[in-house]
């Protein structure tokens, strides 16, 4: 039976740069999690009879809200319910399933590569019928309707048997249980050759793929281990747990740390990667040597057409605006154009459905292409292997190469995390009274050519986004970006990116942070961090 249960608003429900996320225990708020997804249902038009894909990263609570959303589908007149076997489906992989099977849309629920758990993080993300995370457009309209909502529809059926793969029917809503891998790696087949890594496999080539207790654990294994034959052991931590084992399913060198140790050690495998929480972010590490997120979007977009699915070559490239701009100098010698987006994969999905741009990226770990809406972290290990195949030569080498063609953007990510609201606000207030002018005494000699709050306009749907970061640019092609994080869910997280190019092949070893010490000190100053936030050290540092 439908039933239609009587509710008030919640103040807190705006969704961010990937969805709505809180903690478990906002979640658990009676009506909390039916409020927003009837929500999402109240700003859509034209699902009746049609099908929605749902599917969430494993992390606690997931499978509890699976049911919730499922039995709603119902009762809100969802002709077809695709769900993930055991309520799993990796991001990357849900993208792929609403597009394959002509969805509507789909629900995925994560809060990506935040912990898990009890008192861990949770998130509601709603995607459009391409695959790719709702537009602002509808993430606005869900928040309004969020303040307003007062009822919302779910069926009394009993719970659906998430474990067992079939078809099972809930007010006359057809609900299919389905295997979250094989859609997948039948487009992974499609994208890559599997031959060639294959045979890198039979030889000597070893890899370590950390799947950090998360959603990716079953995909590579399938993948990697089965299919092209790794041996058994080359993917670790790969069961996903509710807690993540306890740790931050992130990977970055803080929370991977122990693949980072293992490939800088004496004894390290050729090649190291990690995925997150939900698998859309990708971790690579060669054998002594740690690729830089923004380095790997460059790099992967110079040596894309070396996989089949990109032989045809890109037609152009996107990153967001924090990541470094070495993908621009590739786009440059490729004759593609490169697009600069505000942070957040949302606004990679109008230039990809457009033929604009073939490979996308953020700095924040973020790699994908044309063949989904989200990132992907498999799909960049699986690029980077298929490369490796060909060019049969060391990561190391590759890097190494690409900097003496292009020249190397020295680039890191400091993060200051928790910091309360409104310290975060005045910070960033007080950067923003300098956006403009020519006289800043913290900037020292450094030349200043354009500082502002950066802003975006869509060239396809012809949107305007504001207010997307504070940046200051240099002569000499260095910069300073400062945002608050959209997705952290305790206080306010502070990222300063700082970048500087560096032509000159002899000058390009060496470590990140004392490269760009310089530019470190200005940013800490022009912000005035440690008066302003009681911090002397950033919290990570990527
Ligand atoms: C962060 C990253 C951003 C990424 C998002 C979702 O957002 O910086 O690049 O798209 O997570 O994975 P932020 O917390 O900075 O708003
Ligand atoms: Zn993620």
């Amino acid at each position: 039976m439908i039933k239609t249960v009587p509710t008030k608003p919640f103040a807190d429900q705006k969704p961010g740069t990937s969805g709505l996320r809180k903690k478990v225990p906002v979640f658990q708020q009676k009506n909390y999690s039916e409020n927003f997804i009837q929500s999402i249902f109240d700003s859509l038009e034209g699902f009746k009879g049609k099908t929605l894909v749902i599917g969430g990263d494993g992390r606690f609570h997931n499978r509890e809200v699976i049911q919730t959303a499922v039995k709603m589908a119902a009762a809100n007149g969802f002709g077809r319910v695709l769900v993930g076997q055991g309520g799993l489906l990796s991001t990357p992989a849900a993208s792929h399933v609403i597009r394959k099977h002509k969805a509507f849309g789909g629900i995925v629920l994560s809060a990506s590569h935040n912990p898990g758990g009890p008192d861990g993080d949770f998130g509601i993300k709603y995607n459009i019928s391409n695959g790719g995370p709702a537009p602002e457009k509808i993430t606005e309209a869900v928040f309004a309707r969020t303040k307003v909502i007062d009822r919302y529809l779910i069926s009394d059926a009993p719970d659906v048997a998430l474990d067992r793969i079939g078809t099972n029917e809930i007010e006359g809503m057809r609900v299919q249980v389905f295997d979250p891998v094989a859609d997948y790696q039948a487009l992974m087949e499609e994208l890559f050759d599997f031959d060639v890594i294959r045979d890198m496999f039979a030889g000597t080539f070893r890899m370590r793929f950390d799947a950090m207790h998360a959603i990716t654990g079953p995909y590579a294994r399938a993948i990697l281990e089965k299919t092209l034959g790794a041996p058994e052991g080359t993917v670790v931590n790969g069961t996903p747990l509710p807690d993540f084992g306890g740790h931050h399913p992130d990977p970055n060198l803080v929370h991977a740390k122990a693949l980072h140790d293992l490939m800088m050690a004496k004894e390290a495998p050729d090649f190291g990667a990690a995925s997150d929480g939900d698998g859309d972010r990708n971790l690579i590490i060669g054998r002594n040597i740690f690729v830089t997120p923004s380095d790997s979007l460059a790099l992967l977009s110079a040596n894309a057409h070396l996989a089949p699915g990109y032989a045809k070559g890109i037609a152009g490239i996107a990153r967001s605006m924090p990541t470094s701009m070495a993908a621009d100098r590739v786009a440059e010698r490729l004759k593609v154009k490169c697009y600069e987006t505000p942070t957040g994969w949302k606004f990679f999905g109008n230039l990809l459905d457009a033929g604009l741009a073939t490979i996308c990226g953020e700095e924040s770990a973020g790699t994908g292409s044309n063949h989904v809406r989200e990132k992907d972290g498999l799909w960049a290990v699986l690029l980077w292997l298929n490369i490796l195949g060909k060019r049969k030569e060391s990561v190391e080498n590759i890097v190494f190469q690409h900097w003496r063609d292009y020249g190397r953007n020295f680039y890191t990510r400091h993060d200051y995390e928790e910091v309360d609201t409104e310290r975060a606000n005045g910070l960033m207030n007080h950067i923003r009274g300098f956006l403009g002018k020519t006289d800043i005494p913290p900037l020292g000699s450094k030349t200043l050519v354009k500082s502002d709050d950066f802003a975006y306009h869509d060239p396809v749907d012809q949107s305007d986004s504001k207010g997307q970061g504070l940046r200051f640019l240099f002569k000499d092609g260095s910069r300073i970006i400062y945002r608050l994080s959209g997705t952290g869910t305790a206080g306010a997280t502070i990222r300063v990116y700082i970048e500087r190019y560096e032509p000159d092949p002899a000058k390009q070893g060496g470590d990140t942070q004392a490269a760009l010490s310089d530019l470190i000190a200005i940013a800490r100053n022009l912000a005035e961090i440690e008066t302003r936030t009681g911090r002397s050290a950033p919290t990570v540092i990527t």
